[in-house]
């Protein structure tokens, strides 16, 4: 800790300056990166997919144990990369929610013990604010509208500075990562679905089938309607006709979800009357959705914020990329932290305020209290 650290009232850092280890572990990506302010120096994700491919779907149990078997293997490996010892560390940052409790719980407790160890501050990190945050490896600046579309959610967040966020639409059934994982299904790709379903739509021609485009009325998107027209669009179709048309009717398919994506996001930044436009979330990595909100930007006279690949779907980088505007827990506070599956449960989550100084401080914290 250096001298330019900010410190609580009793002296205890708040916020690290410095380069941060960074554990994200929600649900079935083992990963860790070390991230300083706004330059991610290491980012190491560890995938389940295959694990979990052969269920259709993650499986939570499973998961929580992979990542116990992974963890301190990709820990190592992101310092490795960044060239960054475990002395230079200034704090540690993780997620704490939303997700698989038990998956989250792994990334916790590893963080909890890494922090403990080495007497460093501890930042909890909600996965939403983290995927927001991956903006922040480009040059964006606040205010600014983001989509936020991944598997579990899509919603627009006005994000007033930092990683504080006002939600101005959700999803009112699916998220776009679920109406994209659906429609692999339906169309027989590979799991998740989302990725290989983008691949096979580059070949395809959008125009081939007709599906549901933006809903028109309110803010809010839906793609429970769309997944049900897949379904009987392939039904009225024989075997040969899909099987020669099948990256026709991915494309077509995409096309509908990326139209509702993209209008839903810039009616969004006109009624906000904001100018600049981000993304967040697996569904980001979408070269529909990337293409499509390039040219509509572009038209628009809008600035916007497409992070890399790597930092759309799951990692800790953006984790650590959110910390940076987050209060630490100070040494040992964040050991009574818990993980949080909704964001409803979060505010049980939080540390209880300890009223006298826990056994473990050492002598030089306690004397300052
Ligand atoms: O953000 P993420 O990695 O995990 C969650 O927080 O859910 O998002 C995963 C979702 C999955 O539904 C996956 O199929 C989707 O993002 N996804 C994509 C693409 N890459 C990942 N969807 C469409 N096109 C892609 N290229
Ligand atoms: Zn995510």
């Amino acid at each position: 800790m250096t001298q330019a650290d900010p410190r609580d009232t009793r002296g205890r850092v708040t916020r690290p300056a410095g380069p941060l280890l960074c554990l994200e572990t929600s649900c079935d990506d083992t990963s860790a990166a070390v991230v300083n302010g706004r330059e991610v120096l290491s980012s190491i994700v560890s995938s389940q997919n295959e694990l979990h491919a052969q269920f259709g779907g993650v499986v939570p149990e499973v998961a929580s144990r992979r990542h116990t078997e992974l963890v301190n293997e990709v820990v190592a490996e992101a310092l490795s990369t960044a060239g960054v010892g475990w002395d230079e560390l200034a704090g540690v940052a993780t997620t704490q929610g939303p997700g698989l409790i038990g998956a989250l719980l792994v990334g916790l407790a590893a963080a909890k013990a890494i922090a403990y160890r080495r007497r460093l501050p501890l930042v909890p990190v909600n996965h939403l604010q983290g995927h927001i945050a991956a903006n922040y490896a480009l040059a964006v600046e606040a205010p600014f509208v983001c989509l936020v579309a991944s598997g579990g959610h899509t919603l627009l967040a006005v994000i007033e500075r930092g990683v504080e966020y006002r939600v101005a639409a959700r999803t009112m059934d699916d998220a776009a990562g679920e109406a994209f994982d659906k429609g692999a299904r339906l169309l027989g790709l590979g799991y998740p679905g989302g990725r290989e379903l983008d691949e096979l739509a580059a070949a395809g021609d959008p125009s081939y089938a007709r599906f549901p485009r933006a809903v028109a009325r309110g803010r809010d998107f839906s793609f429970s309607g769309l997944k049900t027209a897949l379904l009987y669009d392939l039904k009225g179709r024989d075997e040969a006709e899909i099987e020669a048309h099948r990256a026709d009717i991915a494309a077509s398919y995409q096309a509908a979800i990326v139209n509702q994506l993209v209008e839903k996001t810039l009616a969004c930044a006109a009624a906000e009357g904001l100018r600049r436009v981000a993304v967040a979330g697996g569904v980001a990595a979408n070269s529909g959705l990337r293409r499509a909100l390039t040219a509509r930007s572009e038209a628009e006279g809008l600035e916007l914020s497409l992070p890399p690949l790597g930092l759309c779907t799951d990692n800790a980088a953006m984790i650590g990329l959110a910390a940076g505007f987050l209060p630490a827990v100070p040494w040992p506070d964040y050991l009574a932290l818990d993980a949080f599956a909704s964001d409803s449960e979060a505010r049980a989550a939080r540390p209880k305020k300890s009223r006298r100084p826990a056994a473990s401080e050492p002598p030089g914290r306690r004397t300052r209290r």
